[in-house]
Formats: structure tokens, C-alpha cells, sequence
């Protein structure tokens, strides 16, 4: 340090993955933060459950603590940066925290999903900032861009890969040929997946990231019980299979959509053409399509899981609030909703669908079924028909052309009164 430059103390909230990352990156990048701001960025206390557990990864022992009281009465402490996920503590300690004068980065979608407009106001009553960069696609810069980058924009669009555990799994069964659940436990072995996958794997993580993107871009509140969400977990090798066969990749996709006759956010596994550069973006990596009235569409794409590419996004954040704080600039956080749109169930979405179905194999049934169809204003674009499945059954892959939602339930509610019909084995939509 020189004689006039500052210091700014931090403290996290959490030392797991994400926060051992940043205490590394903040390590590293000591000098340069030093050369870029004039201002040392100095963690003085690590709030964790269990002291012991985590001596071996900070230079200086002492900044551990279990107690959030020395954080909060301390004035020192300009930044808490929480990296210890769930709601609870985590809500109350962010409150206090603003309470307190402190500003606050987070990476946790949960509770930003959940609780993020009450946050942001208490933020702004005691002029605080919160910034929450990494709860959405890990290392991907998305929140900022979304807030302040894009905003000369009307959104009308958001699709994305925005979990990587999903899309690891998804990959590693595609290319590989792997089952669910080795993949997934590679996934988890890697650090991708939340300590409980269930939020992954359902298809949860991924609808909070679209909830929180979906109400930065359209002024709108979106909550999580707006999107509708559907996880990995039913889709089959056979399912990718045919995929390939007809030219497409399986995604979990989250899409966002401002129409005209409301909002629409939703979450579920999408076939996408294998030339389609979603189709492309494989492995733990995330990617998210924006279109813009102005800008047109913009793709960002990077690492959305893992230690070092989520940290790289909180100590932007917390660079960005150091920078404000050493210059006494006010920058407090603002609500982006000030509109109330219509939120559209999945019934009043369109989409082409994928329907495999296990049929008795009997003359007439094709044409029963294409009846059903018909008669529920579903247009049939491809048939494929495998025979003999077994000894009585066939197995039929349908395409459908693009329809409201509502028509799809209505012919497969048909089909579940039709002794001909054995099971409707997989509906997928098509981007
Ligand atoms: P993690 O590895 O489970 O680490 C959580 C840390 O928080 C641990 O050090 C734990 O301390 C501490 N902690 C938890 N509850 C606490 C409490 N009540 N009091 C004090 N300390 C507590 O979690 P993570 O993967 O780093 O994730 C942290 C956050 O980042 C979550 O919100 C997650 O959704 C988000 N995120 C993670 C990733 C990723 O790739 N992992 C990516 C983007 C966002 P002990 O070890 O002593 O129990
Ligand atoms: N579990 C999350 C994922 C981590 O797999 O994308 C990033 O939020």
C-alpha cells in the first residue's frame, strides 16, 4: 500500500466452494485490485458453522469466526459478500447487514428468487447496494449486462442453458452414451451441483435463474410460482436417441418470453437442431440468448458452475461496490419492476411437441390416433413408427406442428381413456 491509497474490509459469509474461490481470486488479484482501484481489498472475518474445519485454506486463522455479531458490530466491514446459500440464515443476515450501512453481494439465487425486491428496498432504504451477479450462469457476466448494458432495449426474449450440472448430464449421456446417474455423480464430484441436485435435476435451479433474468428484462414481477418447470429426470436414452436420429439435441432450456398477450418463463427439456448454437454448448457451460428491440440478439456464453468462474463474477461485484465506496459515489440499489404484466400459464404457450407413444399394434390404431389428433386442432408434421416393440406393441414417434399447450392435454387426456394406447412414453416441446 501507499501512503494515500485506502483499504476496504470484507467479510464472507461462507468459505465452501464458492467462497474459497473468492478468497483465492481476491488473493491473486491483490496487486492489480490494488493498481485498478488505489484500494486494498482486505477480508477480515469469514463467517463459516465450523472454525476448525477451514484452517488449512486462509493464510490467517484468526479471520474465522462462527459468530455473525463481530461481521455486523463491525464498522470496519464495509462489503458482506454471502456465500453460504439456502434462505435462512442467509435472509436475515443480509437484512442486518443493510441495516448495519453495509452493502451486500450474494450468490445465491434461492434467496434472490424468493426475497430479491424486498432485499433490493431495504438495500435502498439505508443506501446500501446489492449486487447478485453470480446467482444466474455462474462466470457469465448476465445480471449487469441485463440492468445496465442492455437497457436501451425492450427485452422481448431471454432462452438459455443457465444449469450446468443439467447440461453436464445432458452431455454426457448424448456424446457418451453414460447413464443418469454416474453422470451425475460426476457432476457432483465436480462441484457443479447444489449440495441436494434435486434443484438441479428438477429443473429448479434453472427456473429461479429465469424467474430473476425474466424480471430484470421485462419491469415485471416474476416469482418462482410463475414459471412453469420440468426437470431431466424422466428423459431417456431412448428420447436422445431418436433426438438424433431426427437431427436434434436434448437441453434444458429456460425461456422467457414478453408477448403480447402477457409474459411467459418456463423450464423444461427442449429438442433444438443440432446446428442450432445452443446445440453447441456442451459440458457445464451456459449460455443465454437476449433479444433486444435495439441490439437484436446477443449471446453470452461461459462457465455457469464451479469455484473460480463464480467468484470471478461476486468480486466483480464487490470490486464494483469498492469502487463506488473509495469514491464516495452513491450508488444504491434500485428496483428495475415498475410495471405489472400478465404472466401466461404453460396451457396459453405454443410450441411443436415430441410424443412417444407405446400403441397396440393393431390395424386402425395409427388412424386413431391421428384422429385424436385432428380432432383436437393438432396438426401432425412426422410419424415414426417402430413395430414390434414387443410381442402386441408398437411404438410411435409424433411431431406435431407448432400449437397452444391446451390442445396437446386435450388429445393425450384422450389417449389416456383408449385401450389402445399403453403408455404416452415422453412429450417433449421443440424449440
Ligand atoms: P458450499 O460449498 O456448501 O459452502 C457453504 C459455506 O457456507 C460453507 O463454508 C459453510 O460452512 C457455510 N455456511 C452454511 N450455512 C452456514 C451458517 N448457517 N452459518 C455459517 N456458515 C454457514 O456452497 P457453495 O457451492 O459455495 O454455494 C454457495 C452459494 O453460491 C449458494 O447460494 C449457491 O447456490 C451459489 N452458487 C454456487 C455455485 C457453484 O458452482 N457451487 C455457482 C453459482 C452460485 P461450514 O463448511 O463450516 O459448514
Ligand atoms: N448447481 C448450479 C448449476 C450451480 O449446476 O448450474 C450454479 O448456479
Amino acid at each position: 500500500m501507499t501512503q494515500d491509497s485506502k483499504q476496504i474490509n470484507i467479510a464472507l459469509l461462507g468459505l465452501g466452494t464458492v467462497g474459497e474461490g473468492i478468497y483465492k481470486v481476491l488473493q491473486k488479484q491483490a496487486p492489480m485490485m490494488m493498481q485498478k482501484l488505489n484500494t486494498n481489498i482486505n477480508i477480515s472475518k469469514i463467517l463459516v458453522r465450523t472454525p476448525a474445519k477451514h484452517v488449512s485454506k486462509v493464510s490467517d486463522p484468526s479471520v474465522l469466526t462462527d459468530n455473525y455479531d463481530e461481521i455486523l458490530n463491525d464498522p470496519s466491514i464495509r462489503i458482506v459478500v454471502e456465500v453460504m446459500g439456502g434462505i435462512e440464515p442467509a435472509f436475515t443476515y443480509i437484512r442486518k447487514a443493510f441495516e448495519a450501512g453495509k452493502s451486500v453481494v450474494t450468490a445465491n439465487k434461492d434467496l434472490i428468487a424468493a426475497h430479491g425486491s424486498e432485499l433490493i428496498e431495504t438495500a435502498e432504504t439505508n443506501g446500501c447496494e446489492l449486487r447478485y451477479e453470480a446467482s444466474v450462469a455462474g462466470g457469465i457476466p448476465i445480471i449487469n449486462p441485463l440492468l445496465n448494458s442492455l437497457a436501451a432495449n425492450e427485452i422481448t426474449e431471454i432462452t438459455g442453458i443457465v444449469n450446468g450440472t443439467t447440461n453436464f448430464i445432458l452431455t454426457k449421456m448424448t456424446k457418451e452414451g453414460m447413464d443418469y446417474e454416474p453422470a451425475l455423480a460426476e457432476a457432483m464430484r465436480l462441484g457443479y451441483a447444489e449440495p441436494d441436485p434435486t434443484n438441479d435435476v428438477e429443473g429448479f435451479d434453472a427456473a429461479r435463474k429465469i424467474a430473476i433474468m425474466a424480471q430484470i428484462a421485462f419491469h415485471t414481477k416474476v416469482t418462482l410460482s410463475n414459471v412453469y418447470t420440468e426437470g431431466i429426470t424422466k428423459v431417456t436414452s431412448r428420447d436422445i436417441s431418436y433426438a438424433a436420429a431426427l437431427g436434434w439435441v436434448i437441453k434444458l432450456l429456460g425461456v422467457a418470453r414478453n408477448t403480447e398477450d402477457g409474459v411467459e418463463v418456463r423450464v423444461h427439456p427442449t429438442l433444438i437442431p443440432e446446428d442450432h448454437p445452443l446445440a453447441s454448448v456442451t459440458d457445464s457451460y451456459n449460455a443465454i440468448f437476449v433479444h433486444g428491440d435495439a441490439v437484436g440478439d446477443v449471446m453470452f456464453y461461459g462457465r455457469g458452475a464451479g469455484q473460480l468462474p463464480t467468484a470471478s463474477s461476486a468480486v466483480s461485484d464487490i470490486f464494483t461496490i469498492a469502487r463506488h465506496q473509495a469514491s464516495h459515489a452513491s450508488s444504491v440499489a434500485r428496483d428495475s419492476v415498475f410495471r405489472s404484466l400478465p404472466v401466461k400459464t404453460i396451457d396459453d404457450t405454443v410450441s411443436s411437441y415430441y410424443i412417444r407413444m407405446i400403441v397396440e399394434d393393431r390395424p386402425g390404431v395409427l388412424a386413431s390416433v391421428a384422429g385424436v389428433f385432428g380432432n383436437n386442432s393438432v396438426s401432425i408434421q412426422q410419424i415414426i413408427q417402430k413395430s414390434k416393440i414387443n410381442d402386441a406393441d408398437s411404438e410411435l414417434v409424433i411431431i406435431t406442428s407448432p400449437i397452444h399447450e391446451r390442445h396437446i392435454k386435450a388429445a393425450t387426456d384422450v389417449f389416456k381413456t383408449s385401450p389402445a394406447i399403453r403408455e404416452i412414453a415422453s412429450i417433449i416441446r421443440v424449440l
